[in-house]
C-alpha cells in the first residue's frame, strides 16, 4: 500500500516527461557534422497525410518591403494520389530529355548558321513538361489577378485570352484583351515580334494580313502548346506596376497546364520577365522553395530582398556560365561534391558545366559523377537494406524497420568555393510511404557530354537568387514553408 501511494505520483511525473517528449518535443533532425539523424516519420517530408505539419505561421502576402516585391509561390499539383510517384517522375524524365534535345539543336543551330539560316525556323521544344512544373504564383495582367506557372527554363510569359479558338480549362477567369485600355498588340514589324521573339521561343513571330498583329507560336516536347498574339499590357507583381509588359496572348492552348491561366518565363533572353523588368527590379530575382507539397507556400522575391530574406546563411555567389546559344537557361560551374563530409572524385568535374532548373524535380548528372557520387553513399548507407529501384531512381532502400535513419550530408560545390548542403528533405525520396521503397532523389544522365541538371527537390529550404546583371547565382540556407 505504501509503496503505491509513493510510486504513483512518480508514475504521473514519468507520465509527464514522456509526453513532454513526444508531443512538445522540437521536430528538427538532429545534425550531426556529416550527417542527419532523423526519424522515418520526419523524413516523409513531401506527404503532408503522414509528413510533418512544421510550422503554422501565415502564408506570404505579396508585398513590396525594402525595395523587393515579394509574391507567394505555392507547390501545385494536378497529380491524383493514384501512380502519382510513377507519373511525376516519368514527366520529369520527359522534362530532362526535352532540355537535353533542346541544347543539341541550339548548338546544331549554331553550327549550322554559317552553311544556312533555314535552321532558325526550326520551332524548339522549350523543354517544359508543365506538369513537372510544380510551383505557382499570382501575377496581375491588366486588372485580372492570374495564376501562373514560374519556369526559370524559358522565356516567354502567357496567359490563355478571349476570345479562345482552344483554351484548356483554368480556374481563373480568361483574360479579356478587349475590356482592357492598356492592352496593345506587338506590331509584326518590330524587332520585338521578330528578333526577341526567336532568341525566346525559338521561331520568329508571323504577320497578320493586316500586318496589325504578331502571331507567336511555342510547341513543348510533349504536343503542348500555346498560339496567339504577342501583345504588351501593364502587369502588376505585388503593388509593383510594370507598364508595357510584353508577352503572349494564347488564343489556342493544349496540354496539361493543371488549371493554372499560363506561365511566368524567367530565363535570360530579353523577353523574359526578369530582362524587362530590369528597371524595376535591376535584374534580380530569388526563390525559397518549401518542402512540403500541399498547402504549404515560399516566397519569389523580385529585386534585391536581402534584407527580406529568412536565410539562416550568408548569401554566397558562384560565376553563371555565359552561353549565348543556349538561350533561356541558367549555367553554373560543378566543381565536387561530397557525402557525409567525404568528397568524391570524377572526371565529370573537369568541365563543369550544368544548368539550375525550377522545372525539373529530381538532379541528373554526369554518368561519372553520378557513379562516384552513389557508391560514397552506399558505403556509408550501408547499414540499411536496399530495395528495388524506380523509375529514374537506382539507389534504393527498404527502411520500413527502423525508427530513425542517419543520412549522411549531401554538399554540391560550385566555382568560387561556394558550398551547398541540400537539404535533408532534398536527400531520399520515398516512394512508398511505410519506407519500404526509400531511393537516393539522384539520377544519372545517359551520356556524359550531356549537361547536367540541379532539380528543384534539391533546391528545398534555400534561396536562390539569380543576379542576371551581375551574372551570379546566389544560395543560402533558408527555411522556406510558411504555413
Ligand atoms: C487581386 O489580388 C490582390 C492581392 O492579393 C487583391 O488585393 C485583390 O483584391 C485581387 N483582385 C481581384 C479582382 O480579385
Ligand atoms: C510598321 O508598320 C506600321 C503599320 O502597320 C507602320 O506605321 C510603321 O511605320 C512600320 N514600322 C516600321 C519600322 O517599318
Ligand atoms: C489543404 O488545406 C485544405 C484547407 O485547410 C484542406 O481541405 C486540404 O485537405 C489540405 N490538403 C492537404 C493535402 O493537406
Ligand atoms: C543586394 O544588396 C546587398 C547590400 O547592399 C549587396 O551586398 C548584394 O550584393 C546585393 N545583391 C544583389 C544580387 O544585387
Ligand atoms: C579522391 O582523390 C584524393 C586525391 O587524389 C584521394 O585522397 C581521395 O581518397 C579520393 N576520394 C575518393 C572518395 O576516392
Ligand atoms: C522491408 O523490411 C521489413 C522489416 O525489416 C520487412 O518486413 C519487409 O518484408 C521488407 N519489405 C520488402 C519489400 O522487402
Ligand atoms: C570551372 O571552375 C574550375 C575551377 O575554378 C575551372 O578550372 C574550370 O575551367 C571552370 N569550368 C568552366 C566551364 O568554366
Amino acid at each position: 500500500m505504501q509503496m503505491a501511494h509513493l510510486l504513483s505520483p512518480v508514475l504521473w511525473f514519468l507520465a509527464f516527461v514522456l509526453f513532454l517528449l513526444i508531443v512538445v518535443a522540437p521536430s528538427a533532425a538532429v545534425v550531426e557534422d556529416n550527417a542527419f539523424v532523423v526519424s522515418l516519420h520526419e523524413l516523409k517530408f513531401g506527404d503532408d497525410e503522414f509528413g510533418f505539419s512544421s510550422s503554422t505561421s501565415a502564408p506570404q502576402r505579396p508585398r513590396t518591403q525594402k525595395g523587393a516585391t515579394i509574391l507567394e509561390l505555392r507547390h501545385h499539383s494536378t497529380l491524383s494520389k493514384h501512380k502519382k510517384h510513377q507519373n511525376l517522375l516519368k514527366m520529369d524524365e520527359a522534362r530532362a530529355t526535352s532540355i537535353q534535345a533542346q541544347i543539341k539543336n541550339y548548338n546544331k543551330f549554331e553550327k549550322k548558321k554559317e552553311f544556312s539560316s533555314e535552321a532558325a525556323q526550326l520551332p524548339l521544344s522549350s523543354g517544359v513538361k508543365l506538369q513537372t512544373l510544380n510551383y505557382v504564383t499570382t501575377i496581375t495582367i491588366g486588372s485580372t489577378n492570374t495564376t501562373v506557372i514560374v519556369d526559370t527554363g524559358s522565356d516567354l510569359t502567357w496567359v490563355q485570352c478571349t476570345p479562345c479558338t482552344a483554351c484548356y480549362t483554368q480556374q481563373d477567369p480568361l483574360f479579356n484583351p478587349s475590356s482592357s485600355p492598356t492592352y496593345l498588340s506587338v506590331l509584326c514589324n518590330s524587332t520585338t515580334c521578330t528578333t526577341s521573339l526567336q532568341a525566346a521561343t525559338g521561331i520568329s513571330g508571323s504577320c497578320s494580313q493586316d500586318r496589325n498583329n504578331c502571331f507567336y507560336a511555342l510547341g513543348y516536347g510533349d504536343g503542348s502548346y500555346t498560339r496567339g498574339i504577342l501583345a504588351q499590357e501593364t502587369i502588376a507583381l505585388g503593388d509593383v506596376q510594370v507598364p508595357n509588359f510584353i508577352f503572349g496572348c494564347g488564343r489556342s492552348n493544349r496540354g496539361l497546364f493543371g488549371g493554372t491561366s499560363g506561365l511566368m518565363g524567367l530565363g535570360r533572353t530579353q523577353l523574359s520577365l526578369v530582362s524587362q523588368t530590369t528597371d524595376q527590379f535591376g535584374g534580380v530575382f530569388s526563390y525559397c522553395l518549401p518542402t512540403k507539397l500541399y498547402n504549404s507556400s515560399g516566397s519569389l522575391v523580385f529585386g534585391n530582398g536581402t534584407s527580406t530574406f529568412k536565410n539562416v546563411t550568408p548569401v554566397s555567389y558562384t560565376r553563371m556560365i555565359a552561353d549565348p546559344t543556349l538561350a533561356p537557361f541558367y549555367f553554373l560551374n560543378i566543381t565536387g561534391a561530397s557525402v557525409g563530409g567525404i568528397p568524391i572524385n570524377a572526371s565529370g568535374f573537369a568541365n563543369g558545366k550544368i544548368l539550375i532548373d525550377s522545372g525539373t524535380v529530381i538532379t541528373r548528372l554526369p554518368p561519372s559523377i553520378y557513379k562516384s557520387l552513389k557508391a560514397e553513399f552506399m558505403a556509408q548507407f550501408s547499414a540499411y537494406p536496399s530495395a528495388a529501384g524506380f523509375s529514374i531512381l537506382d539507389t534504393c532502400f527498404n527502411l520500413s524497420g527502423y525508427d530513425e535513419v542517419r543520412v549522411p550530408t549531401l554538399k554540391l560545390e560550385f566555382e568560387g568555393d561556394v558550398d551547398v548542403s541540400v537539404d535533408v528533405s532534398g536527400i531520399l525520396y520515398f516512394v512508398k510511404k511505410d519506407g519500404s521503397q526509400v531511393c537516393l532523389a539522384l539520377a544519372s544522365l545517359s551520356y556524359e557530354d550531356q549537361v547536367g541538371i540541379i532539380g528543384n527537390y534539391q533546391q528545398k529550404n534555400q534561396r536562390v537568387v539569380y543576379d542576371t546583371v551581375g551574372s551570379r547565382l546566389g544560395f543560402a540556407k533558408e527555411p522556406c514553408s510558411y504555413s
